[in-house]
């Protein structure tokens, strides 16, 4: 079975080509970063009007690449939610299109199952149930997965995700969008032990996370900055917080898999991609016995490889779409179900 798969429910347009027996044949994306940076944060409507004009172009060099034509394809995937609704429709309407014309089923993914699922990319894939650590701009959550379209919620953020954490402090810091990477490259030269951020929530029981107040940290350490102040004390800084975010992330994943009694974590999203964040998990939970498994660096942020693996798994599976086009803002990640044969309902 092959399948096209599509990404565009924020500010990445994607495509991929996967095959269950080749694997993943082809991928393309365009990152619309600079498009938005001039305002500090996706604008929407711009978003909405880069993917029309970049999706089709993206289709057609996954598929040149993947020595593909549409005879050869079993369906199409598309991210139908959560995200910006205008970003998604496109997404939709353009694989409900492709797809009427090729005579080809379609199924309209949950974009973080999407991200969930990005580690069975890996040569060496996790297997359920394990707990996943879920960590994005819009997200952080702590999961029990106990197989494709079984996800408890054992824990979420009450206020901001992670991502958010990283992407105003870089703000505050003078860094530019999206601050996360640019954030995490100055800590790299930032002195351990300058700043001490509260790491929110360890002295609490429970998975839950609340990243709100850190920023109000990191605002009060740059104000308090002498006015000679230069990237060498902004690094101070910054290494203070992704310590914080860091530290707090991997004692709640280590308290997740100690509930669970489970002894695989999977992380995803695209704080996954942090460094400081895959070294320390890695050691604490070698230090319990248990294993680590995230996807490849460049599918911890948005990409349409992800949506084309649990495209694969529900389209085998008999699952599709109803008659009309689907794509919702609000998605609980909960309200999923295995896959199954019988047609998704449009909402
Ligand atoms: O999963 P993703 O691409 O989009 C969402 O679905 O939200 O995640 C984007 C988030 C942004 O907040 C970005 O700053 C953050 O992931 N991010 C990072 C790093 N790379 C991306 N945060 C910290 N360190 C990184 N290396
Ligand atoms: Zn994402």
């Amino acid at each position: 079975m092959r399948l096209l798969a599509l990404e565009s429910s924020c500010d990445e347009s994607a495509a991929a080509v996967l095959d269950d027996r080749r694997g993943l044949l082809a991928h393309a994306l365009f990152s619309q970063v600079d498009l938005h940076r001039a305002y500090g944060g996706v604008v929407p409507e711009l978003a909405s009007r880069d993917h029309v004009q970049r999706l089709l172009p993206l289709v057609q060099t996954a598929m040149d690449e993947a020595g593909t034509v549409p005879a050869d394809l079993d369906g199409i995937a598309y991210t139908a939610g959560p995200g910006l609704i205008g970003a998604l429709l496109t997404g939709a309407a353009l694989a409900r299109s492709l797809a009427t014309a090729w005579g080809l089923p379609t199924i309209g993914i949950h974009h973080l199952e999407g991200h969930l699922l990005a580690p069975l990319l890996e040569p060496d894939p996790p297997t359920f149930p394990h707990v996943a650590l879920l960590v994005s701009g819009g997200h952080t959550m702590l999961i029990e997965a106990r197989g494709i379209g079984d996800y408890r919620l054992l824990g979420e953020t009450r206020d901001d995700a992670a991502g958010e954490a990283f992407d105003k402090s870089a703000k505050l810091l003078g860094l530019p969008y999206p601050g996360g990477p640019h954030l995490a490259r100055l800590a790299e030269r930032g002195r351990a032990g300058v700043h001490e951020f509260p790491r929110p929530m360890l002295d609490r029981p429970g998975l839950e996370f609340s990243f709100s107040g850190l920023k109000t940290a990191v605002l009060h350490a740059v104000r308090a900055l002498p006015a000679e102040a230069g990237d060498a004390e902004r690094a101070d800084i910054a290494r203070a917080l992704e310590e914080a975010v860091v530290d707090t992330l991997v004692a709640k994943a280590m308290r997740a898999l100690e509930e669970t009694g489970l002894d695989a974590l999977v992380v995803s999203g695209g704080v996954g991609a942090n460094l400081r964040l895959r070294g320390t998990l890695h050691a604490a939970a070698r230090r319990r016995g248990a294993r680590v498994y995230h996807p490849r660096l460049e599918f911890c942020t948005d990409n349409a490889a992800m949506i084309a693996v649990a495209g694969l798994a529900r389209l085998a599976a008999g699952e599709r779409d109803g008659p009309g086009i689907r794509a919702r803002a609000r998605w609980p990640l909960d309200s999923l179900r295995p896959p199954t044969t019988a047609r998704s309902d449009p909402s």
